[in-house]
């Protein structure tokens, strides 16, 4: 007899429980838990009873058929990817509803339908007509991309199987995807588990290559594409803020490319444009005139790319002083902020702190703690830093500036667009080489560059304080007169 096996599973991470509970053990998330029947397709009495098939065994050295790329036609794209999609790879492309995934995957498919490839677009969440509709938008229409509105994974997989094999298929998005093999409703995690070994299993036997577009929603109400992500060759996420046009690719997980690179794009009235130097872009409307701004030379995967902080240290009356960031991670804003209190005598604990990684850019370098300080203390000590000067460096715990990798790259950026000083870690000078054009203030330690910055300014707040106290002795001179 089978067994039952309905089971509550987190629509978030998946983690299987027996009973129903509030909260998700594994990933800590509340009334993500819902009914499905895993059994999976097969019943047990046969599963048990099926002879294991018999496999050979090949070696490492052994040559395998080259694993060609196939160029998306988006140079962007193509740096994320690594420089395209591998033959038989399948790729999860994650992100926000409306942040322009389907734009995205339509220009690129377009792109490659014209140079005279098979291409397969499957939306499973509009009608055909709604997907050509955004291609007349694009101005896409004459693309040969082969389309259907589908959502039957089966009917998807017998479709495809006939004829030459598709080199590209989209499915747009797995969300919407189901099998017959598995009971659950559709979006579920089992269905969408299924659906995606399912298509899975079709690029690794024809070779043909998978995008899968996955919704994600910060509420965990959608079955999460977090389930797909381990099973898939790599994992792009498509982020941008929804008032900015700015969107950016990012690679967070690759098996044939790196994982630092990023695309950046515009979202335009005719789609996306491709943003090819995103320096000039992030740093098109700077707010040259006020304190607390100060440009980031940073790294993206093997491009340079500048940016500016914004930071805002203002007086609070809160008890626990509010600290929040955008763009940069919490914890390594806590650290800069504990390391110019315990060794530079900047006390921050009466003030709310604010950092905004401008643009829409997320920073994961440790080489923009320095910018991120100089910021601060300009915010602090209303100094304006020059707006000719870049700044980058890793400060340490003990309040040392240490070096970072790739100076030459950083500081050529700067070069081209017009910077005129780098403030840079003193080890990395060396580094720095005979780069003409810059001027070049080598900081060894965090105590150095405070003082500097409050050589030209006075603390917020407490300019008045002490033009009241200037003003003090005066007012009892007159008193004695
Ligand atoms: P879409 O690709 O449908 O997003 P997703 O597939 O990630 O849900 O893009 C939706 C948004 O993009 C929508 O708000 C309109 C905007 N958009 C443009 O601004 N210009 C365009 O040319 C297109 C096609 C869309
Ligand atoms: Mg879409």
């Amino acid at each position: 007899m089978a067994k039952n096996t309905l089971s509550f599973v987190c629509q978030n991470c998946g983690a299987a429980y027996n009973r129903w509970q509030g909260k998700c053990e594994s990933c800590g998330e509340w009334n993500t838990l819902a009914e499905e029947d895993t059994s999976g397709s097969v019943p047990v009495s046969i599963r048990s009873k099926r002879k294991g098939r018999t496999f050979a065994l090949e070696s490492l050295a052994g040559k395998s058929p080259d694993a060609p790329r196939l160029s998306s036609g988006m140079t962007e794209l193509d740096r994320v990817t690594g420089g395209g999609f591998v033959r038989g790879s399948v790729l999860l492309v994650g992100g926000d509803p409306g942040i322009g995934k389907s734009t995205l995957l339509t220009q690129a498919t377009s792109m490659m339908a014209r140079a005279g490839h098979r291409i397969v677009y499957i939306s499973g969440e509009e009608a055909v007509a709604q997907v050509r509709l955004r291609a007349e938008r694009l101005g896409l229409s004459d693309a040969p991309v082969q389309l259907a509105a589908e959502t039957s994974v089966e009917d998807i997989v017998s479709t495809l199987s006939e004829g030459a094999v598709p080199r590209l298929i989209v499915i747009d998005s797995i969300q919407t995807m189901w099998t017959d093999t598995v009971e659950s409703a559709p979006g579920t995690v089992t269905q969408v588990r299924a659906s995606a070994q399912a298509l899975i299993r079709f690029a690794k036997k024809t070779g043909a290559a998978i995008i899968l577009v996955g919704h994600v929603t910060k509420d965990g109400q959608i079955a999460g594409p977090r389930v797909v992500e381990h099973m898939v060759d790599a994992v792009l996420s498509f982020e941008g803020e929804g008032s900015q046009q700015f969107r950016i690719l990012r690679a967070v997980k690759n098996r044939f490319g790196p994982t630092d690179e990023i695309g950046v794009f515009e979202m335009t009235g005719l789609g996306l444009r491709e943003v090819t130097n995103p320096s000039e872009l992030f740093l098109s409307e700077r707010d040259l005139g006020t304190p607390g701004t100060a440009v980031f030379a940073g790294i993206e995967g093997t491009r340079p790319v500048l940016v500016e902080l914004q930071a805002l240290v203002a007086p609070t009356s809160l008890g626990t002083p509010r600290r929040a960031v955008v763009g940069w991670d919490q914890s390594r804003l806590s650290m800069v902020l504990a390391v110019l209190e315990a060794h530079c005598g900047v006390k921050l604990s009466g003030h709310d702190v604010y950092l905004n990684v401008a643009g829409g850019l997320r920073i994961h370098e440790p080489a923009a703690d320095m910018a991120a300080a100089a910021a601060l203390v300009s915010s602090l000590v209303n100094a304006q830093l020059p707006t000719d000067a870049v700044y980058f460096g890793e400060i340490s715990l003990s309040g040392v500036i240490r070096p970072v990798a790739q100076t030459p790259a950083r500081l050529k950026e700067a070069v081209k667009l017009g910077f005129k000083r780098a403030v840079l870690p003193e080890s990395a000078r060396g580094d720095a080489g005979g780069d003409a054009g810059l001027s070049l203030n080598a900081v060894n330690s965090l105590t150095t560059l405070v003082a500097e910055i409050a050589a030209k300014g006075s603390r917020r707040g407490e300019q008045s304080a002490s033009a009241e106290k200037n003003a003090t002795p005066a007012r009892f001179r007159r008193g004695e007169g």
